[in-house]
């Protein structure tokens, strides 16, 4: 038979081994690009969150020992979420800017310890309002739900607590209009312009956010988060979303959901130079673990197979509750791969 006029198309030979294939990956998932959520709580046990399994509402000492064992460990970042008592809610969150709350406390006390990590505190009112809106209601808009600008005034104060607690960046997630730049001035008057903050710019009304809600307590009374959060049916928005973000003064930006959005984070990733994060939700976490806990899939894997995805997807950092297995899976000399 006649030779082919040009080179025969072999891509397998870059598939030879697993020498080859790591050489050319150009993916590669680190737990540096990881950012571990964790939930705190005032006092009591440790409590596990059913829908979430290996995530835990810990106590402020808890949470801080964890932290510093996973610093140990290499992983390093976290974002604090606070779980309120009920007799501490109120229609405005107001315990959120106590130096009382939880997230405020583990701030403290992380510090005072000296751990190395990055902490972040999510800046939102859900799980401190006692309707479960992430801000004040707006009386008299029903479409609206919550009122934008009494609302960030509230935010203002929150991250103004959250950095004289010891937050390194604040991360404002009730995507109120104007929030990044009501906190950046709140910061800055208050005598914390080093305080970062990390804009979530396009956040979805998702529907994967349902295991969250368990574990932050932050579930709503009524109604939904649709009034603030933005419609999965627009495809351009989050580009008007990031770029008010940046403009205000956003230090990095982030998309939530991931996995149902990674068009958002590839095109986020090509508009801006700041860095993309992107949030591996909990809903998106409890399918893995739901599956994998019938045999479906195999947890590890399919774990590191999605958190690459992302990150090929253009995430620059990845919010997922799968940073303290994939802290052990690096420990164990296996690394990141799947
Ligand atoms: C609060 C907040 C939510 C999440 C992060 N911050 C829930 C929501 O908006 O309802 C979801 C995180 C997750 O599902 O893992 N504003």
């Amino acid at each position: 038979m006649a030779r082919a006029p040009f080179p025969e198309h072999r891509p397998r030979r870059l598939r030879r081994g697993v020498a080859i294939r790591d050489a050319v990956a150009e993916t590669r998932l680190s737990i540096d690009d990881l950012i571990c959520p964790l939930f705190v709580k005032a006092g009591g046990a440790s409590k596990p969150v059913p829908s979430m399994p290996g995530v835990d509402q810990l106590p402020v000492n808890e949470a801080v020992g964890k932290i510093r064992r996973l610093a140990e460990r290499g992983l390093r970042r976290f974002i604090l979420f606070g779980v309120t008592p009920a007799e501490e809610k109120d229609p405005e969150g107001r315990f959120a800017a106590s130096a009382d709350a939880p997230v405020n406390q583990v701030l403290a006390r992380v510090a005072e310890h000296g751990i190395d990590a990055v902490l972040i505190a999510d800046t939102c009112f859900c799980e401190y309002t006692d309707h479960g809106h992430c801000g004040a209601l707006a009386a008299d808009d029903p479409g609206a739900t919550v009122d934008n600008d009494r609302t960030l005034a509230l935010l203002g104060e929150t991250a103004v607590a959250q950095a004289r607690a010891g937050a390194h960046f604040v991360a404002p997630s009730g995507m109120m209009d104007g929030q990044v730049a009501a906190i950046r001035r709140a910061l800055d008057d208050a005598g914390f312009p080093q305080t970062g903050i990390i804009a979530y710019s396009a956040k979805y009304a998702s529907h994967f956010y349902g295991p969250f809600r368990d574990a932050g307590e932050g579930g709503m009374a009524f109604g939904d988060r649709k009034g603030y959060q933005m419609d999965f049916r627009r495809c351009r928005e989050w580009r008007m979303e990031i770029d008010h973000d940046l403009a205000e003064g956003a230090d990095a930006v982030m998309v939530k959901p991931a996995t149902p959005y990674l068009d958002v984070i590839r095109g986020a990733r090509e508009r801006v130079d700041v860095p993309v994060a992107a949030y591996h939700v909990s809903g998106e976490y409890a399918m893995l673990c739901a599956a994998a806990e019938r045999g479906w899939l195999d947890f590890r894997s399919a774990a590191i197979e999605t958190l690459t995805g992302i990150k090929r997807a253009g995430a620059d950092l990845i919010l997922t509750y799968l940073a303290p297995f994939a802290a052990e899976w690096q420990a164990d000399g296996g690394g990141l791969r799947a």
